[in-house]
């Protein structure tokens, strides 16, 4: 590549790509790790939750919507999305191999290197949870800590409509972690980009002694890696500018956007 033209490269946005919601929360780690960078983030909302749809109709939405973020110039991707990942990522890093993509899988590693022998249930939705790439990352662990896989269907909607510490989140939450907690927990690793923005309802519906993990940062840091090996960390001294795009485009939905972001 010549001299130009990797200068240019570097000057492009990284994307971002989410179902809906959810990937806002690592977009604010990414912003950190990467504060001189643009980003473009894209939500698929209108298609949303993923996480109960079969897995090549996840696959198909996932490539679609990378590559429409490749063709708006980004010089790297991030598949925040832990359901999309496991149905997506190792057919794009086939198909682009040359591209700067990281994909987010549920945060077992530094629970079971923080609390060996511990108990820690993965909330995640139904697909992701069922997919082989969990069940091998459980079999990387499971002589470390005992893993308790919760399925969590309706929890990303909760985020989707901005309700983020209502009496029905709190019910919600009690009745689907009322029977994990009859034994003790010792660790919550939240497998879903959406469940960061209910952190704080899930630690009082647990109690304070309970860790809470997510992988948000390690997926930032992981890109900014990536993209550092490839020479593509822009060079640029002031702040990046974030844009988002959603598929369900409304001023509300692109307002919560926003929200999120701030939170
Ligand atoms: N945010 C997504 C994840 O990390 C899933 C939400 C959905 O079901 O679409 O798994």
């Amino acid at each position: 590549m010549s001299n130009e033209k990797k200068q240019e490269s570097c000057r492009q946005p990284i994307g971002v790509f989410d179902s809906g919601m959810g990937g806002i929360s690592v977009l604010r780690e990414l912003v950190k790790v990467m504060p001189h960078e643009d980003f473009i983030y894209f939500g698929d909302s209108v298609n949303a939750p993923y996480g109960t749809r079969p897995t090549e109709q996840i696959r198909d939405l996932t490539i679609h919507h990378v590559e429409s973020l490749m063709a708006q110039g980004a010089k790297g991707v991030v598949v925040a999305c832990n359901t999309a990942t496991s149905a997506a990522v190792a057919v794009l890093r086939k198909m682009y191999p040359q591209l700067p993509l990281v994909g987010i899988e549920p945060a077992l590693k530094p629970a079971a290197v923080q609390k060996p022998g511990s108990r820690i249930v993965v909330m995640a939705t139904p697909m992701t949870i069922k997919q082989e790439k969990f069940c091998n990352l459980m079999k990387r662990y499971e002589d470390k800590i005992r893993i308790v896989p919760l399925p969590c269907p309706g929890l990303m909607e909760f985020v989707e409509r901005g309700d983020l510490n209502g009496d029905d989140l709190r019910e919600y939450l009690q009745k689907l972690l009322t029977p994990v907690m009859k034994e003790p927990v010792d660790g919550i690793v939240l497998g879903c980009t959406h469940y960061p923005f209910v952190r704080e309802m899930i630690q009082q519906v647990v109690g304070d002694k309970v860790t809470i993990y997510d992988g948000g940062s390690g997926t930032a840091r992981e890109m900014r890696r990536r993209l550092q090996e490839k020479d593509l960390l822009n060079p640029k001294q002031e702040r990046g500018q974030v844009r988002f795009y959603n598929s369900r485009d409304t001023e509300e939905e692109l307002a919560l956007c926003r929200s999120l972001f701030e939170k």
